[in-house]
């Protein structure tokens, strides 16, 4: 029996094939291993205990020696496989890297958080009261159509008020329900996604994104809103950055404004993206209507505010130059990795 072990003990390090194979061969329940500790059942007493010592040591060769071949086969280079190959070219450890929006959207936070704003979100499945009117959309205003809202479920209550289900087509309705939950003074931005039932090209899609800015205290005056945003577009584009406001209108703002910043890109001069204006638009806002106020509990004799929504989209193509939305969604990586280096 001791011949047979030493000459296991040799065999065994020259085993160099399937760690499977070598389990079964010597290893396993009927395997050669278990054979010898059958026989040593049957061996003398006074030779039985050195036998019993030399086969546990074969034993234990035989484990390391079954470890050795399975990590191989992982992919570790081991001895039996002889030295690695050193010409062999490397395995390439990519990183990921952050989605262009994902770069704008924490930008944007870290400049109005350096402003005192605080972060909220809301549903993206939303009712008709938060998305329409409480923001005070009159019954048949044209944003309710069809054509612009992904309606869920179309419902009215025993009163015959509307409790429609709908995806929210701005970031509008995280206003009414923070001023439902909390008193002024706030000071919050809300970014999050939205949906509209628009045809997909290079300049819309059926969902972007928005980041609402809601601030409610007293005193708050247009002229907080100009310096805000300005204050804004000089961080995120640069210093030289002018902004313009437009008249607008919104139901839930009066005044309301659309926010144009300089073109980046041919610097106010008149290109493609600025359609020959100088100005691209980047924001609507205003001043929170008091109706809407009025609409969460809050007295408008006593409060104001103002409140804007950016399309993160908007501010994403203007400051890397991008010239088509569908590229956002499309998850191709040789566009995604171009932000790797992308250092805010
Ligand atoms: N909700 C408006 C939109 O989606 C933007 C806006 C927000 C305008 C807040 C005024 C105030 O176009």
């Amino acid at each position: 029996m001791e011949e047979r072990i030493a000459q296991l003990l040799e065999e065994i390090k020259q085993f160099t094939d399937d760690a499977e194979q070598f389990r079964l061969k010597y290893l396993s329940r009927k395997g050669i291993l278990s054979g010898l500790f059958e026989e040593l059942k049957r061996i003398p007493a006074e030779r039985k205990k050195e036998m019993g010592r030399q086969l546990n040591i074969l034993k234990r060769t035989a484990e390391q020696h079954w470890e050795m071949l399975k990590n191989a086969r992982a992919g570790t280079h081991s001895e039996a496989e002889g030295a690695p190959d050193l010409t062999l070219p490397p395995v390439r450890h990519t990183t990921g890297n952050l989605h262009p929006l994902t770069l704008t959207r924490l930008r944007i936070i870290e400049i109005f958080e350096r402003l005192g704003f605080s972060v909220a979100d809301g549903p993206e499945i939303e009712d008709d009261w938060h998305n329409f009117t409480a923001l005070n959309f009159p019954v048949n205003h044209p944003a309710r159509e069809m054509q612009d809202t992904f309606f869920i479920e179309k419902k009215q209550d025993e009163q015959g008020n509307n409790r429609d289900i709908l995806l929210r087509t701005h970031t509008s309705n995280v206003q009414i329900r923070l001023l439902e939950e909390k008193k002024p003074p706030v000071r919050v931005i809300m970014p999050g996604r939205v949906y509209r039932n628009e045809a997909i090209s290079a300049r819309a899609h059926c969902f972007f994104h928005q980041v609402e800015g809601l601030y409610v205290d007293y005193n708050v005056g247009f002229a907080d809103l100009k310096q805000t945003l300005y204050h804004f577009a000089r961080e995120m584009f640069g210093p030289d950055t002018q902004i313009r406001l437009r008249p607008s209108f919104f139901p839930f703002t009066e005044p309301s404004a659309e926010i144009d910043i300089s073109c980046l890109i041919c610097k106010g001069k008149g290109c493609s993206v600025c359609k020959h204006t100088g100005w691209v638009e980047i924001a609507g806002s205003g001043m929170v209507h008091p109706n809407v106020l009025r609409n969460c509990g809050v007295d408008p004799e006593v409060f104001t505010g103002f409140a804007f929504g950016m399309g993160i989209e908007r501010v994403t193509m203007l400051k890397y130059r991008i010239g088509d939305l569908r590229l956002f969604s499309e998850n191709d990586v040789r566009f995604l990795r171009q932000f790797h280096t992308v250092i805010q």
